[in-house]
C-alpha cells in the first residue's frame, strides 16, 4: 500500500447496447491518464470504469437480437467492451458490471437506507421518456422530428421519438436537496468543473428541483426494489450506486472509507446526473459527495455528437491499427482542450503525429541514443561545467514537471503535455546549437562533448517519466533504452527531472514513432 493520499477516480459506465467508438475510448483514456499520473505521484490510486447493463434500451436491444438480456450483455462485455481497455492499453484497478452480484446487493442496502430515512414514497408520474437517454425530458428538451419522425416530437440527443409513459412509481425526494446542493458548489467551487459545466448546473438547480421518479413496473431487467419486487430500480438511479458499490458500499465499510469519495470523469451529456442527482442520493444518507465531476466535450462529426445511433462512430480500431495506440492516446487529449468539444480529423492527427511524435519526441530520442552509441561507446557520461545552456535545460525540465503536475491538479490534462512539451522543444533546441557532432570531431572537446551528451540524456529521462501516463508504451521503450532501472511507472513525478543516467544506452531497434505512409 502506498502511503500517498487517496485518488479515486472513475469513468461513467458504458451501455452495452452497441460496441464503443471512439467517443467511449476517449474518456477512458482522460480517467487513464489521470490514473497513471496520480500512481506515479506515489498516490493510493484506485481506478473503476465497467458497464451499464440495466434497463430499457439494453432489454430492447438483446430482444431485437433474438437473445436475453444478460446474454447479450456478457456478449458485449467479452468481445467489446473488455477488448477496447486492451486495444488502448487501459490500467484499470476494477471492472464494474451492473449485473454483478456485489452491486446489486450494495444497490439493495442504499435503497432501503434511502427508504427507511423517509427519502422515498409512491406516487404517479406522466411524461415523455427518451429510451436512448434512459431519462424523462421536459419539453423543452424536445424537437420537432423531420424525415420519418415527421410530425412527432424527438429527442435533441438521439433525434429519435419519445414516449409517453404514466406511471405509479416510488419517488426520490430529490426537491429536499436543492439549498444543500446549491450550498455545495459554493463552499467547494471546483466541485464541477469546467467554469461553464458548472455554471449550467447552479442555474439549472436554481429553478428547483423535482423529485425523481426511481422505478418501473412495466417491464423486469433490473434490480428489485428490497420493499417490493413488482418494481426495478430506475436504471440511471441504480447506475450512479455502481461508483460506491464497487468499493464496498454498506457491506466492507473500512474499504469504502479508503477510497471514497471519487472524482468523476463524465461526459458533459450527462453531467447533471453525477452533479445533482447523484450528490442529492448521498446527501441524503449522509455520505460524502463526490470530490469532483468533471464534464468533458464530445468528439464531433460534421459538428454533431458522433454518434452510434446516428452511424457517425468511429472504431478506436480504425486508428490504433494505422497510428498505434501511444499515438491514439496523445492525440485526442493533446488537440482538444479538456473540457471541450472537439472535431476529429484524419488530417490533424496524421499532422500532429508527424510533427510532434515523429519529429518532434521520437527523433530527438533517436538522434541522442545514437549519438552517445557513436561518440561514446553507449556509455553515458558524466556531465562537467555546466554553461548557460545546460542550466537552462534543468531549469526547463524542473519548471515544466512543476506545471504538468499542477495542471493534472485542476484537471487541464492539454495543459499538463503542453507544458511537458516544452521541454521536447528546448531539447530539440538544445541539440541543435550545442551540435554535438560538431563537437566530436575535435578531441579538444571531448568534455563538452560529455556535458551535453549528459544534458540530453537527463533531458530525455525526465521526458520519458513524465510522458509514461500519456503513451506508456514508448516512454517505457525510451525508459529502458536509456538504461534506467525498473519500469519506468514506478518513477515518481517528484523526482522526474532529478534522473541522471549513468549507465548505458541501448539503441532503439525501431523508431519511437515510425513514418506513417497514410494511403486513404
Ligand atoms: N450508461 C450511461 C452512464 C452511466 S454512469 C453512472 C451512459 N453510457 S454511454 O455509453 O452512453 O456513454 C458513456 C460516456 O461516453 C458518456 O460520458 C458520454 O458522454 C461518452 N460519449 C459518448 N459519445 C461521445 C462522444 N461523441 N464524444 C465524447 N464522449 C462521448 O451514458
Amino acid at each position: 500500500m502506498s502511503t500517498g493520499e487517496s485518488f479515486y477516480i472513475t469513468t461513467p459506465i458504458f451501455y452495452v447496447n452497441d460496441v464503443p467508438h471512439i467517443g467511449h475510448a476517449y474518456t477512458e483514456v482522460a480517467a487513464d491518464v489521470l490514473a497513471r499520473w496520480h500512481r506515479a505521484r506515489g498516490d493510493d490510486t484506485w481506478f473503476l470504469t465497467g458497464t451499464d447493463e440495466h434497463g430499457q434500451k439494453i432489454l430492447r436491444t438483446a430482444t431485437a437480437n433474438d437473445t436475453t438480456p444478460q446474454a447479450w450483455a456478457d456478449k458485449l462485455v467479452s468481445e467489446s467492451w473488455l477488448p477496447l481497455l486492451n486495444a488502448i492499453n487501459i490500467s484499470n484497478d476494477d471492472f464494474i458490471r451492473t449485473t454483478d452480484e456485489r452491486h446489486e446487493t450494495s444497490v439493495r442496502i442504499f435503497l432501503q437506507r434511502l427508504f427507511d430515512a423517509g427519502h422515498i414514497y409512491t406516487g404517479e408520474y406522466k411524461g415523455y421518456y427518451c429510451v436512448g437517454c434512459e431519462e424523462y425530458k421536459q419539453l423543452s428538451d424536445l424537437v420537432d422530428g423531420t424525415g420519418p419522425y415527421e410530425g412527432q416530437l424527438v429527442c435533441a440527443i438521439h433525434s429519435k421519438p419519445v414516449e409517453l409513459l404514466e406511471e405509479k412509481n416510488y419517488f426520490f425526494r430529490m426537491s429536499d436537496f436543492a439549498d444543500r446542493l446549491l450550498a455545495l458548489y459554493e463552499e467547494q467551487p471546483d466541485f464541477i468543473q469546467p467554469e461553464s459545466a458548472r455554471n449550467e448546473v447552479i442555474s439549472f438547480v436554481k429553478r428547483g428541483l423535482d423529485d425523481l421518479s426511481i422505478s418501473r413496473s412495466s417491464f423486469d431487467w433490473g434490480v428489485k426494489i428490497p420493499w417490493d419486487d413488482s418494481h426495478i430500480v430506475y436504471v440511471w438511479f441504480e447506475a450512479l450506486m455502481n461508483y460506491a458499490t464497487a468499493v464496498g458500499y454498506g457491506v466492507d465499510d473500512e474499504l469504502f472509507a479508503r477510497r471514497w469519495p471519487a472524482t468523476h470523469i463524465v461526459g458533459k451529456d450527462i453531467l447533471r446526473f453525477h452533479a445533482v442527482i447523484w450528490p442529492a442520493m448521498l446527501l441524503a444518507l449522509d455520505e460524502k459527495p463526490p470530490a469532483r465531476v468533471f464534464g468533458h466535450g464530445w468528439l464531433l462529426v460534421g459538428g454533431e455528437k458522433m454518434s452510434k445511433s446516428k452511424l457517425t462512430g468511429i472504431a478506436p480500431q480504425a486508428i490504433t491499427d494505422t497510428f498505434g495506440v501511444d499515438a491514439f492516446r496523445y492525440y485526442f487529449l493533446r488537440a482538444i482542450a479538456f473540457g471541450q468539444d472537439g472535431s476529429f480529423s484524419w488530417e490533424d492527427l496524421s499532422a500532429r503525429y508527424q510533427a510532434e511524435l515523429a519529429n518532434g519526441f521520437g527523433n530527438l530520442a533517436s538522434r541522442v541514443i545514437a549519438m552517445v552509441s557513436r561518440y561514446r561507446d553507449g556509455a553515458i557520461p558524466a556531465a562537467g561545467e555546466l554553461t548557460a545552456a545546460d542550466e537552462r535545460v534543468r531549469t526547463v525540465a524542473r519548471e515544466v514537471t512543476a506545471t504538468a503536475d499542477a495542471a493534472i491538479d485542476r484537471l487541464a490534462i492539454h495543459e499538463s503535455i503542453a507544458a511537458i512539451w516544452q521541454l521536447v522543444d528546448e531539447l530539440n533546441g538544445y541539440i541543435t546549437s550545442q551540435e554535438p557532432w560538431a563537437l566530436a570531431k575535435d578531441p579538444a572537446n571531448s568534455g563538452r562533448l560529455d556535458t551535453v551528451l549528459a544534458t540530453a540524456v537527463h533531458g530525455l529521462g525526465t521526458l520519458a517519466v513524465l510522458l509514461a501516463p500519456v503513451i506508456p508504451d514508448a516512454a517505457g521503450t525510451l525508459w529502458a533504452a536509456l538504461g534506467g532501472s525498473g519500469a519506468v511507472s514506478e518513477q515518481r513525478i517528484g523526482s522526474a527531472d532529478e534522473w541522471s543516467g549513468s549507465g548505458a544506452v541501448t539503441p532503439l531497434e525501431r523508431p519511437l514513432f515510425p513514418r506513417i505512409e497514410v494511403t486513404a
